[in-house]
């Protein structure tokens, strides 16, 4: 992490929690985040949609530092389209953040990089932020396509986007191999990726942008490795998902980030 980034831990539910089980952890992660120095770390939860609504009322009406996020979403404002997803809905909640391109999507719900080019435009379109999920499968990276991959994925997202929406964007490295299978990338390999990808940025909108987007790290992430992943400098959050759905463990990976935000800041001074 680089202390002119805010860090960002995100918490990707997946299709997990009704909307009640969705207050009662917001709940109780609220009250665990409210006595942490959120100064320099953001927090974002990504509840399946028919509980945004839900957690969007708790956030509001407790005040909590909580940046509301969505999984996915269409990528026309309106239409006919059974079952999708408007991201003017979102946008109209008070979502900031949605997850595009991840690759359980990719894999099971047919998302090609035109498709989340698409996505992407209709997020900025609307006022919110992407959280662009790249990465390689096992079988790349063991056949040493990883930086291939993800210049693929990248450059195909940053194709569409101009350089201010590219400054603020947020990338997240999530090789496949890890997620979901509790074995997590090493510190050296996810601050290469993210490396990699801050200079893929670099060559696609200039230095300054590649200075401002943010890369986290999701894959097997928890409270255990947490301190570990954020001890580089290019990995400045986490996108965590089977760890987020319990609001003490989830907490604990939050107050990892504000310890290392602190070394780092005690290390540079
Ligand atoms: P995981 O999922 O933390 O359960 O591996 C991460 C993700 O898919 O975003």
């Amino acid at each position: 992490m680089h202390p002119e980034r805010k860090v960002l831990v995100a918490g990707n539910w997946k299709m997990h929690h009704t909307h009640l089980e969705a207050i009662r952890l917001v709940q109780t992660l609220g009250f665990a985040l409210e006595r942490m120095d959120l100064r320099h770390v953001e927090v974002s939860a990504h509840p399946p949609f028919t509980s945004i609504r839900s957690v969007q009322t708790v956030v509001d009406g407790d005040d909590l530092p909580i940046s509301l996020g969505a999984q996915t979403c269409h990528f026309e404002d309106l239409g006919a389209f059974t079952g999708e997803v408007s991201p003017v809905m979102l946008a109209k909640l008070g979502v900031r953040y949605v997850i595009t391109g991840h690759s359980e999507r990719r894999a099971m719900c047919g998302e090609t990089d035109e498709i989340v080019q698409a996505k992407l435009k209709a997020v900025y379109r609307n006022h919110m932020v992407p959280v662009l999920c790249v990465g390689e499968s096992g079988a790349e990276r063991a056949r040493g396509l990883t930086e291939e991959r993800l210049s693929e994925q990248l450059g195909s997202a940053l194709a569409v986007l101009n350089a201010e929406q590219i400054a603020s964007l947020v990338v997240a490295y999530e090789p496949i191999w890890a997620i979901g299978t509790g074995e997590n990338a090493s510190l050296k390999d996810a601050e290469e990726a993210a490396s990699f990808i801050r200079s893929v940025v670099a060559g696609n909108a200039g230095a300054a942008a590649a200075g401002s987007v943010r890369v986290l790290y999701g894959g097997s992430a928890t409270d255990e490795n947490a301190a570990e992943l954020l001890g580089g400098d290019d990995v400045d959050g986490l996108l965590v998902g089977g760890a987020s759905l319990d609001p003490d463990r989830f907490a604990r990976i939050v107050e990892r980030a504000v310890e290392a935000v602190k070394e780092r800041g005690s290390a540079s001074s």
